[in-house]
């Protein structure tokens, strides 16, 4: 069962501190494109936990929500993330939609609500008090100021990752994880040939160029290796299928379907996942790696990888130093690596 349920109940509400909300801006938003408003006072509080997005600082949190942002946009197709507010271990609240524009959060609820979302931790564990207790000071900020009926509704829905509802079941694993798309990183169109799906093998390879720990950092490089790629080295496009930063992000290069350019004798049947960095003496962080292995799990699922695929590290088929002996050291230790 899910490990917390939090009902916030407006006679609860006697705490009266004034939260602090991190405003769009300073969270480096893109602009608002949502445009339909929100009558208030709303009589529902949509509260939900996002998974993966644990973060205790405001470097962080606005670093998350900035990649959510991009993927709400980019991958859902919304017009900006679906929450009115955010709430962060930190115990800030961040600027979702806002007040006045309605989220979308929750089928049929998002023209009588405001839906707040908990930033959580990938197995789904109770937000910090300090999170609790800045919902909380934002709750009783809605109801003074009118936003909020006092005799608020906060409904059971069943639907995964709210936190509302205690399931039988540990929260649902998500195959796959999210991906920042190409248009994310504002890719170059190319029309390359077409990938042997399902493929039959795994590469993992590193750039050994410059690492990045921050997605907007990430997101030029991934922009910078495509130009590179396509204007130095004369490829179709990015050489990689995947690439992976210091940030936990997995970056689509040429994504599922399109060969790839990192291997000779083996772009069309083998999935390129690149490691931004220099992997020869320190390996990627744990965010990393997580990432890589959550992507073939994804790949083999979703059915573009045979389930019986090997894993190779890219020096076993090339002569390179690529991914570096402290990559190669680890990924030596993942299912189907080919001894
Ligand atoms: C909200 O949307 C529903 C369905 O579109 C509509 O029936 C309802 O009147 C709307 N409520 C408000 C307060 O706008
Ligand atoms: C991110 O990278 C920069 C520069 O390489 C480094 O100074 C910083 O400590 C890194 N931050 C984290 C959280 O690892």
């Amino acid at each position: 069962m899910l490990p917390w349920l939090l009902i916030f109940s407006a006679l609860g509400l006697l705490a009266c501190g004034s939260p602090t909300i991190i405003s769009r801006k300073e969270w480096g938003a893109s602009s608002l494109t949502c445009r339909v408003p929100l009558s208030l006072p709303v009589d529902y509080l949509i509260t939900e936990q996002l998974t993966r997005m644990q973060c205790h600082d405001q470097t962080t949190c606005s670093q998350r929500l900035r990649v959510l942002q991009s993927h709400s946009v980019y991958n859902k197709g919304w017009c900006d993330v679906a929450f009115n507010f955010l709430v962060g271990d930190d115990g800030n609240v961040y600027e979702g939609v806002g007040w006045h524009v309605q989220g979308l959060h929750a089928q049929g609820y998002n023209n009588v609500s405001l839906g707040i979302a908990f930033f959580g931790s990938k197995i789904g564990s109770s937000p910090s008090p300090a999170a609790v207790s800045a919902a909380e000071d934002l709750i009783f900020r809605a109801i003074q100021n009118g936003y909020l009926s006092p005799r608020y509704i906060q409904p059971l829905l069943l639907k995964e990752e709210t936190c509302l509802i205690p399931q039988h079941s540990e929260m649902p694993r998500k195959v796959c994880p999210s991906i920042i798309p190409r248009s994310a990183w504002e890719a170059r169109e190319t029309h390359c040939p077409q990938m042997n799906l399902p493929a039959k093998f795994v590469i993992i390879i590193h750039t050994a160029g410059r690492s990045c720990n921050e997605s907007v950092d990430c997101l030029v490089r991934v922009r910078d290796t495509q130009s590179f790629h396509i204007d130095n080295q004369d490829f179709c496009d990015i050489a990689y299928h995947f690439l992976v930063g210091q940030d936990g992000e997995v970056y689509e290069g040429v994504g599922w379907n399109i060969e790839g350019s990192h291997t000779y004798g083996y772009n069309d049947i083998a999935f390129g996942i690149a490691f931004m960095g220099n992997f020869v003496e320190k390996p990627p962080n744990a965010a990393a790696l997580e990432a890589a292995q959550d992507l073939i799990r994804c790949a083999v699922a979703e059915g573009y990888l045979t389930p019986d695929y090997l894993l190779m590290g890219h020096s076993d088929v090339s002569n390179v130093l690529s991914p570096g002996q402290a990559l190669y050291d680890i990924i030596k230790t993942w299912p189907h690596f080919k001894h």
